[in-house]
């Protein structure tokens, strides 16, 4: 049948998110992916008059580009297959990706979801084994006799001596033995065991040996349920961090923990009882999957997190990291009994804290750098970061890795912001203005209620554009949307009171602008630095690319970081947005001894730079508060 034949049908392959649906000729991507349920933001309802539903062509053949396509694309674009989705129509079967920012939220967290394969070599390993019950003619201890049959069993390992027991695993032997018919699967660490599970059953199936990773990020923790025999994912659960009652950022909880008499063990406590929790959903929600899962059968753990987290978890001290020079207590790999951290693991297992760079770079951002490859780029010039309260960058140039950390500040969760809120249903994600027009979408196309990072960036973004925010950061009364404010301060309507979902207009004010700029300013004079210090100041071009992780850091729009010089100038194809790395890079050492080492080489290879006491940090520091595509007419 020839290719164009009316009735033919084109298979629209729709990736990262791994749909695949076939669709009439004259059908655009747009529909096909809403077809297939995967939904695109599309601010301006299809018509080609916005680029939210921007797209890449990866494979095949799709219709010429049309006149908003060319109007709106530069060649290299053009070139690298960037296409609006309402525009794009198969004229062969296609294979498309689309950018985290082109999905609507709750979409994104699905792309999060992806498995990143690496051979498997846990630090714990099962061990099956079954023993000769003890007779009148055998009266060898309990202990004994476990011993004697992993020497005869273990080829690598042999035992001379009784393995080693935590006193907990040792006291279950004698009832375990008994009571599972002298046949049990032993979980264990190198020479020690760590936990005696029931006996892996034709009928019932493979016991599993159980992981827990965990990224504890100062706002949120992300925590997976790993089969350490599979490495397949089967769980997982993400929450807020119980200390931010006690202070939204690093510096307020150190404060808090140096503050009050039992203030490190209150954090401390609060976090290792939200994780039991998440452990106890995981386990049920892989439960109701197929699998057999219990907390006391997880027999290893990796938890990062950045420096602070880090001690406040492994009860480590913290005054020091709130004080000049700002130095951790610990930057070397530790591996810590679960028990004795509170954690309701197995009774043996141990937790294995991966190690931290400096006070303000910590082993999240390790763990990022891991499950990204940036720590083998030698070939290439890649910045790495993960933004957040504060923003860890890494700039891998000709086998170096230089890092940084910056204080972003928490205006891209949606605090200090006027209308601010986090990523939930109501908050606007997304906003263009055309003309007079203000387009914009709220997550869950619910009636606008307040403003999330990646809409405060985009209304930033969209305001510079049209002109309305002055390069210094003033909002100019240029524009329908312009309202007057405070004493001679305007504000920008995104929502009018009638239209919102509470009653109240929803505004970006004056003071939102200079949170951004504060921010904005931040992370983009660390990047500066970092290339300075490789010898590339003023070269952005050199950079072959730009890896942005974390929650926030896979939601925004990256046009209008670069627009609003968050980020350098470079061409959108050299950007690419990871979602949560620190957490894969934690399942990657959970379910690999060769990850831990490499984790170890990443930190011993890493030149770390003091920002505050850069001779340059402030100059340039203050020249990133201005807005980019503004500067010359400062
Ligand atoms: Fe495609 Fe607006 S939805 S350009």
């Amino acid at each position: 049948m020839p290719e164009n034949s009316p009735s033919k049908k084109y298979s629209v392959s729709l990736q990262p998110v791994g749909r695949r649906i076939e669709v009439e000729p004259g059908t655009n991507i747009l529909t096909a992916a809403q077809r297939t349920g995967v939904e695109l933001v599309s601010l301006c309802g299809g018509i080609g008059a916005c680029d939210s539903c921007k797209v890449r062509l990866v494979k095949g053949k799709l219709s010429p580009h049309t006149l908003e396509e060319q109007a709106l694309f530069s060649a290299d674009e053009l070139e690298a297959g960037y296409r609006l989705a309402c525009q794009a129509i198969p004229q062969s079967d296609v294979v498309i990706d689309i950018p985290p920012e082109s999905l609507t939220t709750p979409q994104r967290l699905q792309v999060e979801g992806l498995e990143v394969e690496v051979p498997l070599d846990p630090a714990v390993i099962p061990v099956d084994i079954k023993l000769d019950p003890p007779s009148l003619d055998d009266l060898r201890s309990d202990t004994t006799r476990l011993k004697d049959a992993l020497s005869a069993q273990i080829n690598i390992i042999r035992f001379s001596r009784l393995p080693r027991f935590s006193h907990a695993v040792l006291a279950s032997l004698s009832e375990k033995a008994r009571s599972f018919g002298w046949e049990m699967r032993l979980a264990l660490r190198e020479d020690e065991v760590v936990a005696i599970l029931p006996p892996s059953h034709p009928t019932n199936g493979s016991t599993p040996l159980l992981g827990l990773a965990v990224d504890v990020g100062t706002t949120k923790l992300a925590a997976y349920l790993v089969d350490l025999i599979s490495g397949k994912t089967l769980a997982k659960a993400g929450a807020m961090n119980p200390q931010i009652a006690f202070g939204e950022d690093v510096v307020s909880r150190i404060a808090y923990a140096n503050t009050h008499a039992d203030g490190a063990q209150v954090l401390q406590a609060r976090l290792v009882e939200t994780l039991n929790h998440v452990l106890s959903d995981m386990c049920a929600e892989a439960t109701q999957a197929g699998f057999t899962a219990a907390p006391e059968w997880v027999v290893d753990a990796v938890v990062v997190g950045n420096t602070a987290m880090h001690h406040i978890f492994a009860r480590l001290p913290v005054h020091q990291l709130g004080t000049a020079p700002y130095v951790p207590a610990v930057s070397e790999p530790l591996d810590i009994p679960a028990r004795e951290l509170g954690l309701n693991l197995a009774p043996g297992a141990y937790v294995h804290l991966p190690p931290n760079v400096a006070g303000y770079v910590g082993a999240d951002h390790v763990a990022m750098l891991l499950a990204t490859n940036t720590w083998q780029r030698d070939d290439q010039t890649v910045i790495a970061l993960d933004i957040g309260t504060n923003t860890e960058i890494t700039l891998a140039h000709k086998g170096r890795l230089l890092s940084c950390s910056c204080a972003s500040g928490p205006a891209f969760e949606g605090a200090h912001i006027h209308d601010g809120m986090r990523a939930a249903p109501g908050a606007v994600e997304r906003v263009q203005i055309k003309g007079e027009q203000v387009l914009i979408h709220t997550i869950g196309n619910q009636p606008p209620v307040g403003i999330c990072g990646s809409g405060i960036l985009d209304a930033v973004s969209e305001m510079i554009a049209a002109g309305i925010i002055d390069p210094h950061g003033s909002i100019r009364p240029l524009h329908p949307a312009v309202r007057k404010g405070d004493g001679m301060r305007y504000n920008f309507l995104l929502a009018a009171a009638g239209d919102s979902g509470h009653g109240r207009e929803v505004l970006v004010t004056r003071k939102d602008v200079n949170e951004i700029q504060l921010a904005k300013g931040a992370i983009r004079a660390g990047i500066e630095i970092l290339m300075l210090e490789a010898g590339l100041a003023g070269k952005p071009e050199a950079i072959d690319e730009f890896i942005v992780a974390g929650a926030f850091g896979t939601y925004i729009n990256l046009e209008s970081a670069v627009r609003v010089g968050m980020f350098p100038p470079l061409p959108l194809y050299k950007f690419r947005q990871v979602g949560n790395a620190a957490g894969t890079g934690a399942r990657q050492m959970l379910v690999s001894k060769a990850h831990r080492r490499i984790a170890e080489e990443i930190v011993a290879r890493i030149e770390y730079i003091e920002l505050s006491s850069h001779p340059d940090f402030i100059s340039e520091f203050s020249h990133d508060l201005f807005f980019v595509n503004a500067r010359e007419e400062v």
